[in-house]
């Protein structure tokens, strides 16, 4: 079972959530609004495709960033072993600022809080397993392109761009649930 959260209007999965309703959208769900309405433990995978730049800056009540609580939320609703795979526009690219409704700006080194636990240990986060963490220098952002038109990816990834345009990031839910470090580094120290 595959969740695709951010679905938009083209589903990547057996179960689409998105917070405006569509055809893809199994669930009309704020990804912002945890819990997500899925028990424990219920997907194989959870994908988000171009949704992450669009969270405001910002986080919970308790200081929490958003992306810490979508990614604790993903990991909730897999199985152990399970996957969460994501891309973002890359900040140097060109998409990156031209959408008026982008919010947030990612270089791949910001995301390894979400795999480095012995870096940053205030933030609160479960610790993932890096499957990889890729930039790609054109524009197969579009899930679907790369999937439906493999040929016309296969061509326009050839053309010599030279700047990085998305980053891909697959991670997976290790068996043994380390517990999220604390936020007061002075307890035990
Ligand atoms: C650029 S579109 C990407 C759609 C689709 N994933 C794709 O690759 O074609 C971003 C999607 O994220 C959804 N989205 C953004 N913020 C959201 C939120 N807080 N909760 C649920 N969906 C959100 C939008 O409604 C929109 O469908």
């Amino acid at each position: 079972m595959r969740l695709d959260v951010g679905c938009g209007a083209i589903r990547d999965g057996d179960v689409g959530m998105d917070r405006f309703p569509s055809p893809a959208a199994s669930v009309v769900h704020d990804l912002l609004d945890v819990p997500w309405p899925f028990p424990d433990a219920t997907f194989d995978s959870v994908v988000s495709h171009q949704v992450f730049e669009h969270l405001p800056a910002g986080g919970d009540e308790a200081g929490k960033d958003h992306l810490f609580r979508i990614c604790d939320e993903a990991w909730r609703v897999l199985k152990p072993g399970g996957t969460l795979e994501f891309d973002v526009p890359h900040a140097r690219g060109r998409s990156a600022f031209g959408d008026i409704t982008h919010r947030r700006y990612f270089v791949p080194f910001a995301f390894s809080h979400l795999w480095d636990g012995s870096r940053d240990a205030w933030y609160p986060r479960k610790i993932w397993a890096l499957e990889y963490c890729r930039v790609y220098r054109w524009m197969p952002y579009a899930w679907h392109v790369r999937t439906h038109y493999p040929r016309v990816a296969a061509v326009v990834g050839r053309l010599p761009f030279t700047h990085p345009h998305v980053i891909f990031v697959k991670l997976r839910k290790v068996a043994t649930d380390r517990p999220s470090p604390g936020r007061d580094l002075g307890a035990g120290a």
